[in-house]
């Protein structure tokens, strides 16, 4: 390994990153060249904690051996085979795998390689049952201002980031929005689920009244809204929007391509609020982030919907190329098997007591307008700079990877999500790096 150390490419420019301030980046480039557990090895050589299981993914930590291990032997072994009209035993095992600790009645799993193709592939399956049952007219698809649903057309105009919307046309039509739940004036620096706002899920009664539940297919919501800058649901909120999703035949997406896995000390957010939707979306930690991978669960009415007419037909016109690749199901696999050895699943419900002391702590450090905290989940939301919004909260994640900690920034908000095999001793390292990062920074 240490022969990688400070080697830097001779010329950045070629890679267009995603998502990132590239210019800002070239000119000074944080470089990560090794990773174990709970740290990386930046290309000086720094330890670098991670507050952010990578980008929400690494949930069982890094380089974890067995993990490591299945790669490399399926590498050798079936490096490939095709996912159309051909199979391979270990996609069907994982699948049986993930539904076994799905929420009762999801029980079928449609493989896709990132968060955002398995938002498409939700919004594709909704439409088309209604459609094979004959109710072709839902085709409207409901999202939330504030959501993010990955970067696809699908996605984004479900989504409501606007600055993932405004370059991008038209996007789909047909798309309606549920107002965010973001009610700071109300619910600033609550320990947990809010209290106020689950009367916004009523909203879908006004937006369905404007266009008839006949025309409405699906409504698709994250649990807990992360990349926006943590929104937890309030009190009540999404068994509301259930009762009103039942109520009038339209099926109800969450979009756990973060809270899948673990990130809120239950196995999925549907456990831990106690609302099954019909679609669940889940990427990230199926793999531990190691190797591209999404699942789709569905529940049982809705696959078995699809299996009718002649059986040499294609029932749902859907998939790619690398769906169930033989490499990412291993490491899924192999995944689940670290998650359950570890009771990585559940270990957040433990440790969410002492996060949430941890960051509210940080309540009257300098610059913090509203923390928030869910599970193995924290935000902590910072008065924006006087006409330059975002800037702060980017100077402090730059000052924080300085001092050895990764942190994540979404606008003003600073959000963490650290593997879930962290210790206590790392959560006082985070809050620590940021109550001296604040004292800072202007
Ligand atoms: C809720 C949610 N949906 C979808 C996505 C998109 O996932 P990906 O980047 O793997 O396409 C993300 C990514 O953070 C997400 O948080």
């Amino acid at each position: 390994m240490s022969n990688r150390l400070n080697v830097a490419p001779n010329d950045l420019s070629a890679f267009w990153m995603p998502f990132t301030a590239n210019r800002q980046f070239k000119q000074a480039p944080r470089m990560l060249v090794a990773a174990k557990d709970m740290h990386y090895t930046a290309s000086d050589g720094r330890k670098v904690l991670d507050g952010t299981a990578g980008l929400w993914c690494v949930n069982a930590g890094h380089c974890r051996p067995k993990i490591t291990e299945a790669i490399q032997r399926q590498a050798a072994e079936l490096d490939y085979a095709p996912a159309f009209q051909m199979g391979h035993p270990f996609a069907f095992e994982l699948a049986n795998r993930l539904v076994d600790i799905a929420p009762e009645g999801m029980d079928h799993v449609f493989f896709t390689n990132s968060g955002s193709e398995s938002v498409e592939t939700a919004l594709k399956i909704a439409l088309a049952y209604h459609r094979v049952r004959g109710d072709g007219s839902r085709t409207r698809l409901i999202g939330r201002e504030r959501g993010y649903h990955g970067v696809n057309f699908g996605g984004i105009s479900v989504g409501g980031i606007v600055t993932n919307r405004k370059m991008f046309g038209t996007l789909l039509g047909g798309v309606d929005h549920l107002p965010h739940t973001h009610l700071p004036a109300k619910n600033a620096f609550s320990r947990g689920v809010p209290e106020h706002g689950a009367e916004l899920a009523d909203e879908l009664e006004r937006i369905v009244a404007l266009h008839d539940a006949s025309t409405i297919a699906a409504v698709i919501v994250e649990p807990m809204a992360g990349s926006t800058g943590v929104l937890i649901p309030p009190k009540g909120y999404l068994q509301r929007l259930r009762d009103i999703c039942t109520k009038h035949g339209i099926l109800l997406i969450f979009d756990e391509v973060i809270t899948g896995f673990g990130r809120l000390g239950t196995p999925f957010a549907a456990d831990y609020f106690g609302v099954t939707p019909d679609i669940i979306t889940t990427a990230k930690g199926v793999t531990n982030g190691v190797i591209p991978m999404g699942a789709v669960f569905v529940k049982k009415e809705i696959h078995d919907a699809f299996m009718t007419g002649p059986e040499h037909l294609i029932e749902f016109f859907h998939g790619y190329t690398y769906s169930g690749n033989p490499i990412a199901s291993a490491a899924g696999i192999a995944t689940l098997d670290t998650y359950k050895e570890e009771g990585l699943l559940t270990r957040g419900a433990e440790l969410a007591p002492y996060f949430e002391e941890a960051l509210h702590s940080l309540k009257d450090a300098r610059h913090v307008i509203d923390i928030r905290n869910i599970g193995l989940v924290g935000a902590i939301e910072l008065q924006p700079l006087e006409g330059q919004p975002t800037k702060r909260a980017f100077t402090a994640f730059l000052k924080a990877f300085e001092k050895g900690v990764l942190i994540r920034t979404t606008g003003d908000i600073i959000a963490l999500s650290p593997p879930l095999i962290v210790e206590k001793e790392h959560i006082d390292q985070i809050v620590g790096c940021i109550r001296d990062v604040l004292k800072e920074i202007d």
